[in-house]
């Protein structure tokens, strides 16, 4: 009792020392400067946020765009679309089984993997992950660097996980060491590649800061293969693949409606499963195409289109970074950028609205220092700034999720933020709200980007008409969607779309799918009966039908799987191999027994025997000319020793 009379008094005075500081730091901004940033994140919103007319033109041109790249090879000048065949025709379907290893290098964080497939449909018995950041000087210096960096990387992880599985084999066999199998592994590898088989491709063009000379025209697997063999730990690479390929094979593994895999994270892109016969600039290898579908790499990230919502912010980030002019979609929604646009933003409103991010006293003295030692000017200098605001890089996108979906009291998390990361003297709750208010917008923008790209992906592929209507998953990955709350929300909460119902024309089509698209969700978030009102009774159908899902690890997982998918495949004997051999042998007896006939009749009863087994040899065995059909050869191999397939044609 008597210390809690010693300490009530301290801690009233406290408690009213920090309400009477907090008020102080609250007292609100003049009018004008009131006015002024009114009429800033008003700007800001409009520049940001397309209307419905400027979805819909958008979703027009991002169809355009997907449609041209499906005909034919597309300019690499980083502002078209390139969908790119993935030579993947056959999608797991939960029966893959077996061991593999995947190499998955999304951005400048990559992952081993070790995956056991369980003979139960869809069952990942065993995995086991290991992440890694690659030093700057690794991404950035010698691609002969980077491949035995992330040679060394895997051989060790693979050592650690074969040498027990040697041991157990050694005891089985009395043997001093057993010789097991080049470990077999599915490299994804998250940038634009032209692939020339499952197992080989060309690099198109580097993204997300790596600038390594000496991979761009090259093949990835034969630079890793050449890495492993340098490392000791000789591997059979086994499939190549986009990220988004994987995310959208793994999820597949799982869930057979899974249509899309996308990727929001450092960089963004999507694939998704698509019609051969739509796919019209490439031709599957024989034998390949059964199921008559493929997945395409699209590349959205090199969408480009003047009415792209973008203001000088962005224009500014894109002029700063490695490729200007280029990826520009992707520096409106991936996390490489998105915390780099939420900073200039702010920097001009602190700019124009002075006072309201302060600079520290250390960073005023500096400034005042700075100004004394240069001659004055006709005009005033202006008001020092916070040094760590003026500095680029300095609000990462983790912190742009942090502050935009802070909920503490008075937006103290934010205020620490702002403090501690850009360097703002005692931020008052108004700057706070000005900051959670921009980062909400970017990153809003990026989730409205998003889902009209999967809109328009959706409506190109029929999906929407289809009859009776099936359900579809859209598989997400990356660190964007996976860790910021409030953006999976974003794309899946009516709530961003419904703010803009009133400006959008009467009921345009695209509109209510986009808005069904962005309501969809495993778990509504609006009662369905608001949905249904608000949106009509299509979307009240449609929207359930989109489940959007988080496929954790789905790149690396896909790798694998696809990997194993394809070795199974390979070592197979081939059905249409066999199916040729056996008809070519039955086409060879027959003309031995026309020319071996006596008489004419006999022979010409035998000839067309011969040309009736001919009918059975599968075209792609009965070579141009006229003459016998040539004995089927062995497939020519690629690095991994896997069948190589035609390349792409132009
Ligand atoms: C690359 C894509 C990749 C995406 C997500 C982009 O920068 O060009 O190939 O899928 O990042 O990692």
């Amino acid at each position: 009792m008597a210390k809690l009379a010693v300490w009530l008094p301290v801690l009233t005075t406290g408690a009213l020392g920090v309400a009477i500081g907090l008020r102080k730091l609250d007292s609100p901004l003049s009018d004008d400067r009131e006015k002024k940033l009114r009429k800033l994140l008003d700007r800001y919103r409009e520049q940001l946020l397309p209307n419905a007319e400027r979805l819909a033109e958008l979703e027009k041109e991002f169809q355009a765009q997907l449609r041209a790249g499906l005909a034919k090879s597309v300019a690499v000048d980083g502002k078209h679309m390139m969908m790119l065949p993935t030579f993947v025709t056959r999608l797991p379907d939960g029966t893959e089984t077996g061991e593999c290893f995947a190499l998955d290098l999304g951005g400048t964080n990559f992952r081993v993997m070790y995956v056991r497939l369980g003979a139960g449909k869809g069952e990942v018995a065993e995995c086991d992950v290991e992440e890694v950041t690659l030093p700057q000087e690794v991404y950035t210096g010698p691609g002969d660097k980077l491949f035995d960096f992330l040679a060394s990387t895997l051989k060790n992880f693979i050592d650690r996980h074969t040498a027990t599985r040697a041991a157990e084999t050694a005891a089985a066999t009395g043997a001093h060491e057993a010789a097991l199998p080049d470990p077999v592994v599915g490299f994804c590898f998250s940038f634009a590649v032209e692939q020339s088989g499952i197992a080989s491709g060309k690099l198109l063009e580097w993204t997300k800061n790596f600038t390594c000379p000496g991979v761009v025209g090259n093949d990835p697997v034969a630079l890793l293969s050449a890495a492993l063999q340098r490392a000791g730990r000789p591997c059979r690479v086994a499939a190549l693949l986009n990220d988004t390929v994987g995310v959208l094979a793994a999820q597949r593994y799982l869930d057979s409606d899974t249509e899309v895999g996308v990727i929001l994270g450092t960089g963004t892109n999507a694939c998704y499963v698509e019609k051969l016969s739509a796919l019209s600039k490439w031709r599957a290898p024989a034998g390949s195409g059964a199921s008559g579908r493929t997945a395409v790499n699209s590349e959205w990230g090199a969408f480009f289109s003047p009415a792209l919502p973008r203001c000088l912010e962005d224009l500014a980030v894109d002029a700063a970074s490695f490729n200007p002019g280029k990826y520009l979609f992707e520096k409106l929604l991936a996390g490489m950028h998105l915390g780099e646009i939420a900073r200039r933003m702010l920097l001009t409103i602190a700019r124009e609205v002075p006072g309201l991010f302060v600079a520290s006293p250390k960073d005023a003295e500096a400034a005042a220092h700075a100004a004394a030692s240069t001659e004055p000017g006709p005009v005033p200098p202006p008001k020092p700034l916070p040094s760590k605001l003026l500095t680029p890089g300095s609000l990462p996108t983790a912190s742009l999720a942090a502050i935009a979906e802070d909920g503490s009291w008075q937006l103290l998390a934010t205020r620490g933020r702002l403090s501690r990361e850009l360097g703002c003297h005692w931020p008052s709750k108004r700057a706070a709200d000005v900051a959670k208010e921009v980062c909400t917008l970017v990153a809003r923008r990026s989730a409205v980007l998003a889902a009209m790209a999967l809109l328009a992906m959706l409506r190109h592929t029929g999906w929407a008409a289809e009859q009776p209507p099936r359900p579809v998953t859209i598989a997400f990955d990356g660190g964007v969607y996976e860790k910021f709350g409030a953006y999976r929300k974003m794309i899946q909460d009516a709530t961003c779309v419904l703010e803009q119902l009133p400006k959008f024309p009467p009921c345009p089509v695209p509109t209510l799918l986009l808005a069904h698209l962005l309501l969809a969700t495993t778990t509504p978030l609006l009662p369905q009966d608001a949905l249904a009102e608000q949106l009509g009774d299509q979307a009240a159908e449609l929207a359930p039908l989109i489940r959007h899902t988080l496929s954790h690890d789905g790149s690396a997982l896909g790798a694998a799987v696809l990997a194993a998918a394809a070795v199974a495949e390979a070592d197979a004997p081939h059905p249409s191999a066999l199916d040729a051999a056996a008809a070519l042998a039955g086409a060879a007896k027959a003309m031995a027994a026309a020319a071996a006939a006596p008489a004419a009749a006999a022979a010409a009863k035998a000839m067309a025997a011969a040309q009736a087994a001919m009918a059975h040899v599968p075209a792609a065995v009965q070579g141009h000319g006229h003459g016998p059909a040539p004995a089927p050869s062995a497939p020519a191999t690629g690095p991994s020793g896997l069948p190589s397939y035609p390349s792409v044609p132009k």
